[in-house]
């Protein structure tokens, strides 16, 4: 049995990012009418919300390969100029957390976007010199959690960069409706809503979540997803009503009950946690802050009266 793909292929499959879709599907047609290869591509955001998927479709639409690799992958310049060298004409080269490429290597990629081409040192000293190696023409599309991690020579050299957002529900939902179709599995809108509603705006939440709501609608109802079998299988997966799970939780109750609700510097808190500080900014932060559940301050992080209220917890004896 093959598990089917719950990622779309072409630019009309996909549900949401409107303004990306839209200017996607400029400049492919506009690159496409000239005959050249897409321009570098920049994407950025929090995981899961379709930067790989969109860095496929790219290949699809213009009617090329994907070749797939990320930034703590390769290791060597060397390793990078092979990969390069191996791409056929007009190729799309992905690279996953981009900023994660080490120096040398990265520096392989400036004359590669800039000119397609590599320069190779020959000899050293007074008898040193460089050849330079024509590559295919390629896109590359990198994708990062954010776009200020990257060294400002790498970010100048794309050409187009965009920035990923939150899904609303009403997306979700749809993407929730369409993966239960190519899963096979009956689903109630109110079902496909409920998992929408504590996806935490991610589609890639969303289809795990649709999968493990699948079983327990196999197990323990008829087969399909109704509100019903969503509540209660959510509940029993430990995500909340407006999606945060146990990670989330505990990240705010940290904040109330051992830094008195905050501010509190990203470190400390990411210390006291066990918690890498960059996956906790990246992964995390970005959810609680868009719902109102955190805020940044120039001297730490907050819990707001909203994640008080959440949790249960009296916000008396603050001042707001
Ligand atoms: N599956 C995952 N993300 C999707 C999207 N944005 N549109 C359609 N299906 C998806």
């Amino acid at each position: 049995v093959i598990e089917p793909n719950l990622r779309p292929q072409m630019l009309a499959e996909y549900i949401g990012q409107e303004k990306i879709k839209n200017n996607l599907k400029v400049y492919i047609d506009a690159a496409k009418a000239r005959g050249e290869s897409l321009d570098h591509v920049l994407f950025y955001g929090p995981p899961g919300l379709g930067k790989t998927t969109l860095s496929g479709i790219i290949a699809n639409e213009m009617g090329v390969h994907m070749k797939v690799t990320s930034g703590p992958a390769i290791e060597k310049p060397g390793e990078m100029a092979a990969i390069l060298n191996n791409l056929q004409e007009g190729d799309v080269l992905f690279v996953d957390e981009i900023h994660r490429l080490n120096r040398q290597v990265e520096e392989v990629l400036y004359p590669a976007m800039e000119d397609f081409a590599i320069d190779i040192m020959l000899g050293k000293e007074s008898s040193a010199r460089s050849i330079r190696l024509d590559l295919p023409h390629f896109t590359l599309v990198g994708a990062t959690t954010r776009a200020g991690l990257l060294t400002a020579p790498l970010r100048d050299r794309f050409g187009v960069v965009q920035k990923l957002e939150f899904y609303t529900p009403k997306e979700l939902q749809i993407i929730v409706e369409r993966s239960a179709e190519v899963l096979g599995v009956g689903i109630e809108p109110e079902g496909a809503a409920e998992i929408a509603r504590r996806s935490r705006g991610t589609p890639r939440l969303a289809n795990r979540l649709l999968k493990r709501v699948r079983d327990f609608a196999q197990v323990k109802y008829d087969g399909v997803i109704t509100k019903q079998v969503a509540d209660f299988a959510l509940d029993i997966l430990d995500v909340d009503k407006v999606g945060l799970d146990n990670n989330d939780r505990s990240i705010l109750l940290m904040m109330i009950e051992k830094f008195g609700g905050g501010p509190v510097g990203l470190e400390t808190l990411a210390a006291a946690l066990g918690e890498d500080a960059g996956t906790l900014e990246d992964v995390y932060e970005p959810y609680l802050l868009m719902n109102g559940f955190l805020n940044r301050t120039p001297r730490g992080r907050v819990a707001t009266p909203l994640a008080y209220q959440h949790l249960d917890i009296p916000y008396e004896g603050h001042s707001v």
